[in-house]
């Protein structure tokens, strides 16, 4: 085997000595170095005490949203940090009104649930929530979603790649589509984030959220908001907190009198130990650059899909390599008990319904790891409960 430099950071990964982690859509692996920012921020407390606001902690939403800005291709100073991906797109719906002509949220079947429940959550504001069905659980009908998109669109959730079947979805035709119409985009990169090279204002998109806990190795509570620089000014969170005050330390009651960007769509106090840890694995993700992480992702999903095609499993998610994100889905009988055997015997995967196995090599998976896990799976499938 070629040398892999990536490999040179497995030492930074615990647990990828003790399983085959093939995980990383979930629940990236921690860094070492994830304890040594928390460490930190334990010692600051205590030896700090309230001075530590000052001394970084009031505006580490901003400083951590720009660690990330490289890796979703944003300007610094356009992201605000969030508990999770659910939290930003409400701050996001609460920028809009329902109660007139344009008041549909448009988006696929196929989108993360929590995203419908929470815009479904917004029919109380006369919100009309528009799913355009999909012909399976792998690909979205574009044509559908396009056609589906007019002048009554507010906004279009839409994932970058989808967590079912991590099929790319063709970002650019709907931004343009909806831009034409007046509505505005919400991209989910979720999915993507670390491990598909992402240009999210070059692509025009309105919003993007997501959170750190896949492929970012992040953790949880860090969930991230990208507003378009020129569109922020002109956005008014319904939802939002004294941190989002341009002078919160004044106390004024009232309405708000807003902060610039980003600092507007924060609600209160930041999640400073969520923040402090996701530190660790955004500075990795950056430090080798999402590129080379993209390049290695696609050499070990195709040599997965390959495997599991040789074994007569049904693949569900796409060929093309510029179709398919970081993950492998593989659809064999019986899917939930094979899933729970492989944990068993220490291959870390999951199972979705309706989609199968879902297995995702990132930058600190090896080859090795890969066969292996497929020959479980094979000799798993072949026999029977
Ligand atoms: C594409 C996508 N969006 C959203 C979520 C959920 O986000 P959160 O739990 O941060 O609200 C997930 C999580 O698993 C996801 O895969």
């Amino acid at each position: 085997m070629h040398h892999d430099p990536l490999l040179f950071w497995r030492e930074e990964f615990p647990i990828l000595d003790t399983c085959t982690y093939l995980v990383s859509h979930s629940l990236g692996a921690m860094p070492r170095r994830a304890a040594t920012y928390l460490q930190q921020f334990a010692d600051e407390w205590s030896s700090r005490g309230v001075r530590a606001w000052n001394e970084g902690w009031w505006d580490v939403g901003r400083t951590t949203g720009d660690l990330l800005a490289p890796i979703l291709g944003v300007a610094t100073g356009s992201i605000s940090m969030h508990q999770n991906v659910t939290v930003a797109q409400a701050i996001i719906a609460s920028c809009h009104r329902f109660d007139g002509p344009r008041n549909r949220i448009v988006m696929t079947d196929l989108e993360f649930p929590s995203n419908m429940y929470l815009f479904e959550g917004f029919r109380q504001y006369g919100a009309e929530v528009i799913y355009v069905k999909s012909p399976d659980a792998v690909q979205s009908d574009m044509d559908g979603l396009l056609d589906a998109i007019d002048e009554r669109t507010a906004l279009v959730p839409l994932s970058y790649v989808l967590f079912k079947s991590a099929f790319i979805q063709d970002a650019a035709a709907v931004i343009e589509k909806a831009h034409s119409v007046g509505a505005r985009v919400v991209l989910d990169v979720y999915q993507a984030a670390g491990t598909v090279p992402l240009e999210i204002e070059r692509l025009r998109a309105d919003f993007a959220v997501g959170g750190s806990v896949k492929w970012l190795c992040g953790g949880p509570g860090a969930g991230y908001l990208y507003v378009r620089p020129d569109l922020a000014p002109q956005l008014q969170p319904g939802i939002v907190g004294w941190a989002a005050h341009a002078d919160p330390f004044a106390f004024a009651g009232g309405a708000i009198d807003y902060a610039g960007a980003p600092e507007r769509f924060q609600s209160g106090t930041p999640n400073v130990p969520s923040l402090f840890s996701a530190r660790a694995g955004y500075e990795i993700v950056a430090r080798i650059g999402v590129p080379a992480i993209r390049e290695k992702s696609l050499r070990l999903t195709r040599r997965l899909m390959d495997l599991a095609s040789e074994a007569g499993f049904r693949v569900n998610t796409p060929q093309a390599d510029e179709e398919r994100g970081g993950a492998v889905i593989i659809d064999v009988p019986d899917g939930k008990r094979v899933a729970d055997e492989l944990i068993r015997r220490e291959v870390i995967v999951d199972y979705r319904p309706g989609a199968g196995i879902r297995m995702a090599p990132h930058f600190y998976n090896t080859g090795d790891e890969i066969d292996h896990a497929m020959s479980e799976l094979r000799e798993i499938a072949r026999t029977a409960p």
